[in-house]
């Protein structure tokens, strides 16, 4: 038996697990790390701290398998999109990571989008400029710390700059390469035209591969340090969203899940590269070679809980929580929530929108104000997937994952709120798994990810969503569809 570990560098902390070659957890462990907010709407983490975690948690997990370490073959990546790692010319990291869900960059996508032509942008990168993404932020630093930018000679995404300490080599591949904005989607590698207008030199970016591809092995010294052989092949891997995909078993046309991470993303594979006229919901390489898929992302979906519960309701936790807001009536007593703590990305793309609750009367309790954030993030995502119904992008069954899906409560919410049948895979590891099968590829366990999915996703529990329940919650919708355009101008002004 051949076994291949996963890493998933978290926004709120890295899981590392060891799976076997069906995909069955050997052993698993996670560590957190902190998110500094140095000001309202950014968003940065110190890189220092994935490394450890990491180094940490690969320690932790290959000790406690009892595993031989030559049976290890593989490790694959996954990670929190779109973060601007830089390093100097001794490698060394210049200033803290500016993270996905950092907004401070809404001046720097005007003037990419003065600069390329906003259709010729959306034509190369498939895409709108959007503060998340990493060219902002890029140009941010230009502008703003000339002295860090000039001592720029790597730009690297977080699990990158994971895989470059691991292996030693400067390389990405086409998933979470899509999320910087410099990546032409179409053609799967760096646009020279947008980095040279952009005045990014390609030397600063690392070599692209696609996911399944081997992109090095375990430097002699990080081996013997996690205990492991310098020959374990280290895949592209993917980012968070791409690779989740693949645990979920999303690796054909027509299959969609949703993810309920600290972000919420509702994810379709598609054969054929599908950009949406207005950029509402991300275009991405996915991390099956020769296909592609569609996004929509909310910023703070398991954030607003882990948010409303730490700020306003620390008495009880996240199971209380989940049970005593199952008891309030669908709708909440009329109460609305607006997920946009972080900003908003799909649809309504505005860094500057904030959080609502819309309709607090004094009847109202924490527990009506806990169920309200729940149905807002439902909401939330239930947008973003009718811009995908607008694309002629159907979905049958529509998989869930993500910490948020744990809860039995929420995962009836969405397909409720969707109105459609929501499941669960029998391995509820999304993103650590899909990172793991892609290290399979390239260690050669399975010829294909298709095959990887096969030999190893399993299908759980169906929720059939109820009629009657989805159209208490449209009721409420329609009021929570006039909200964020009834307040745009107000946010400005905020
Ligand atoms: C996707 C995105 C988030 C992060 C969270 O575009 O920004 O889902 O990847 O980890």
């Amino acid at each position: 038996m051949r076994y291949l570990l996963g890493i998933d560098i978290g926004t709120s902390g890295t899981k590392t697990v060891l799976f076997d070659e069906k995909g069955t957890v050997i052993a698993s462990e996670s560590e957190e790390y902190p998110l500094s907010q140095p000001q309202n709407g950014w968003a940065e983490q110190n890189p220092a701290h994935w490394w450890t975690a990491v180094k940490n948690t690969v320690k932790e997990v290959v000790n406690a398998s009892g595993v031989n370490k030559k049976d290890i073959v593989s490790i694959g990546l996954s990670g929190q999109m779109h973060g601007l790692v830089m390093l100097d010319e001794k490698n060394e990291v210049i200033r803290p990571a500016i993270l996905w869900c950092d907004g401070r960059t809404t001046s720097q996508c005007k003037e990419i989008e003065e600069i390329i032509g906003k259709e010729r942008l959306i034509e190369i990168t498939a895409n709108p400029a959007l503060e998340g993404f990493t060219a902002g932020k890029i140009l941010w630093v230009k502008e703003n710390e000339p002295e860090n930018f000039a001592k720029c000679r790597k730009i690297l995404l977080p699990k990158d700059y994971i895989r470059f300490m691991l292996c030693g080599e400067f390389a990405t591949e086409v998933s979470d390469a899509s999320g910087t904005q410099l990546l032409d989607i179409g053609k799967r590698q760096w646009s020279t035209e947008v980095c040279e207008k952009l005045g990014i030199d390609l030397s600063l970016l690392p070599k692209v591969y696609e996911s399944p591809e081997a992109t090095g092995n375990l430097k002699e010294d990080i081996a013997e340090e996690l205990g492991l052989e310098s020959k374990t092949v280290i895949a592209g891997g993917g980012g968070d969203n791409a690779c989740a995909a693949i645990g979920m078993g999303v690796c054909k046309e027509g299959k969609a899940f949703t993810t309920v991470g600290t972000s919420g993303v509702v994810f379709a594979h598609t054969n054929a590269l599908h950009t949406d006229k207005g950029g509402r919901i991300h275009a991405f390489c996915c991390a099956v070679p020769n296909a592609w898929h569609v996004m929509g992302v909310t910023q703070a979906a398991g954030l607003s809980l882990n948010w409303f519960r730490n700020q306003l309701a620390k008495e009880y936790d996240y199971k209380e929580l989940d049970k005593l807001a199952s008891e309030i009536p669908i709708g909440c007593d009329s109460l609305i929530y607006l997920p946009y703590l972080m900003g908003e990305r799909s649809p309504v793309l505005d860094a500057g929108a904030r959080g609502v609750f819309f309709g607090l009367s004094a009847i109202h309790t924490k527990l009506h104000m806990a169920r309200a954030v729940m149905e807002g993030v439902a909401y939330s995502l239930y947008d973003c997937l009718e811009v995908l119904k607008e694309n002629s992008i159907e979905v049958g069954d529509m998989a869930l994952c993500g910490g948020g899906a744990k809860s039995r409560f929420w995962r009836e919410m969405f397909g409720d709120v969707y109105g459609v049948n929501v499941k669960t895979m029998q391995t509820s590891e999304g993103a650590v798994l899909g990172a793991a099968l892609l290290g399979g590829c390239a260690a050669g366990v399975y010829s294909s990810v298709e095959e990887a999915c096969d030999k190893t996703v399993i299908s759980g529990d169906t929720y059939e969503y109820s009629k009657e329940n989805h159209e208490k919650y449209m009721k409420y919708y329609s009021v929570y569809r006039t909200l964020y355009p009834a307040l745009k101008e107000s946010y400005k002004m905020l």
